[in-house]
């Protein structure tokens, strides 16, 4: 079944669980190229088609935010002519879908140290944010030259500015000014991370946001995660039982305490 007919179908919320925060790791470009003996650029490029699949599936089944992971702090080590394509794409998928993503109502957001990227791709940061900012249906946060232990950083830097001026003492600072400090302190925490491709690890992905998120792992290669993918880990999502450090639901519900 290719892409789209994948992506095209009705759409059923029995017995799964719509996240109101989602993130997902869009990992497995290099191998789905590699699979088909293509250029990894090939790969990126059906990886960022399947974005604009992703977006809408994730606004149709009423995810609220959707935090994707495109390009990290790290991959910034990769050979020149890779980064180059990444960020030529970046552009290109902004130019292309934006009226896509316009008639899904998706507002458009950058997470990451957007200050440290080349001026080209700063504007189409300032510009899609402008462009989208009054579409209310969803928001899609791309975590662009992003990472986890950065964000951490800027955060508490620009706290000790404050504390450097006076305005705070060290005793101030608590977990809830370090999340107000990060890139976008209004976006809630993921409740689910979906990791496609079969890695176990964050790579420095939402280190702090993401401290309970539920986690979701699967084999299928970024540029073939469609609806099927997307509805299987809303439907493992609807039976986790998240306990924070508590109780479950069950011993709580029997009052079980001994
Ligand atoms: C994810 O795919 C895209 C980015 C990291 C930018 P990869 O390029 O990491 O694909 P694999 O992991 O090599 O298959
Ligand atoms: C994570 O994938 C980053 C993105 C998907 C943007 P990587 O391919 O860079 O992660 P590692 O190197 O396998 O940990
Ligand atoms: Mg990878």
């Amino acid at each position: 079944m290719d892409l789209k007919a994948k992506n095209d179908r009705s759409y059923d919320t029995d017995g799964i669980k719509v996240p109101v925060s989602l993130g997902v790791i869009m990992d497995g470009n290099g191998r789905w190229a590699r699979k088909r003996l293509l250029p990894r650029s090939a790969g990126h490029r059906a990886g960022a088609e399947n974005l604009k699949e992703l977006c809408r599936n994730c606004g149709r089944y009423g995810v609220s935010y959707l935090t994707v992971y495109a390009f990290s702090t790290e991959n910034w080590s990769r050979p020149d002519n890779e980064v180059s394509q990444l960020m030529k794409l970046f552009v290109e998928f902004f130019e292309k879908y934006d009226p896509e993503l316009e008639q899904e109502g998706i507002r458009v957001r950058f997470s990451g140290d957007i200050a440290g990227l080349p001026e080209n791709i700063r504007r189409v940061c300032a510009e899609g944010e402008a462009r989208s900012m009054n579409r209310t249906k969803m928001q899609l946060i791309v975590a662009f030259n992003y990472g986890g232990r950065r964000e951490i950083v800027h955060s508490v830097q620009s706290i000790a500015r404050d504390v450097k001026a006076g305005l705070l003492s060290p005793e101030d600072i608590d977990e809830k000014m370090i999340s107000s400090h990060l890139y976008l302190p209004d976006v809630p925490d993921p409740e689910l991370i979906i990791r496609p491709s079969g890695e176990m690890r964050m790579s420095n992905f939402l280190l702090w946001e993401g401290a309970y998120s539920e986690f979701w792992v699967s084999d299928t290669l970024w540029p073939d995660f469609g609806y099927d993918d997307l509805t299987e880990a809303f439907r493992d999502y609807a039976g986790r039982d998240r306990r924070f450090g508590g109780l479950s639901k069950k011993e709580t519900e029997e009052g079980n305490c001994q």
